[in-house]
């Protein structure tokens, strides 16, 4: 049996401009189940990432209604909606959002603090072993390459052991053979996560394969 942990109805998204308006979803009706691996394609600039970012909680949809177990994001204050982004929702953004001048356990460790986690310092580096970048614990993030970047990112994002983890094309500067270990580190865990990603071997190897197109989301 499984249990809905993300339900979006009729979500609608339009951008205003100088040039005028965009809209970039229109009705978009999603669910996302506990423990499901979901993937997201389409084309440059069709929504993905303002997709993501709304499921995030961290835009609010023009029309529609956006619920994370059964709670709609809309009727939460924004401390309890922060709340929920620190212990429930994992968010791996194409941005990346580490604190320039914290070294990259450090930065784990602020995740983990802020989710209430004792050890915070061991969990760090388990979590950077884990994916492969315990060699740049003590660098800058200024200092770590692309891929290592990618790699502490999802760290972060995971860090709290999250219910649900979004990632915005979590292994585009890494290379095939760590690419795929990442994926199956992320996969293996018990929380859904909900992908973008331009590559189509990664998408299909998500129980479900989903395709932005004309704003709206549809089966990949
Ligand atoms: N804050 C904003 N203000 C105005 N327009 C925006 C804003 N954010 C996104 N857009 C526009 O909305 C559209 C969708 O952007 P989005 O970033 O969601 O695309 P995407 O599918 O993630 O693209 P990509 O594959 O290139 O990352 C684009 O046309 C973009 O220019
Ligand atoms: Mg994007």
């Amino acid at each position: 049996m499984s249990a809905t942990l993300v339900r979006l109805r009729g979500v609608s998204k339009s951008f205003q401009s100088a040039g005028g308006t965009t809209a970039v979803l229109d009705g978009v009706d999603l669910v996302i189940e506990a423990g499901q691996k979901v993937s997201l394609v389409g084309p440059s600039g069709s929504g993905k990432s303002t997709l993501l970012a709304l499921i995030a909680g961290l835009l609010q949809p023009d029309q529609g209604t956006v619920e994370f177990d059964g709670m709609p994001m809309g009727n939460l204050s924004d401390d309890k909606r922060t709340a929920l982004r620190i212990k429930e929702i994992g968010i791996a953004l194409q941005s990346e959002n580490l604190i320039p001048f914290l070294t990259i356990e450090e930065n784990v460790e602020l995740a983990l603090e802020f989710g209430g986690h004792r050890s915070a310092r061991s969990t760090a580096r388990e979590l950077l072993s884990r994916l492969g970048v315990a060699h740049v614990a003590r660098h800058l993030p200024r200092q770590v390459s692309g891929g290592e970047g990618q790699r502490v990112v999802l760290a972060l994002a995971m860090a709290n052991k999250p219910r649900l983890l979004l990632a915005d094309e979590m292994v585009t500067q890494l290379d095939a053979f760590t690419a795929g270990t990442v994926v199956d580190d992320i996969f293996r865990q018990d929380m859904a996560v909900f992908f973008v990603t331009h590559d189509t071997a990664l998408a299909n190897q998500a129980d479900v394969r989903l395709a932005l197109r004309h704003g709206q989301v549809v089966a990949g």
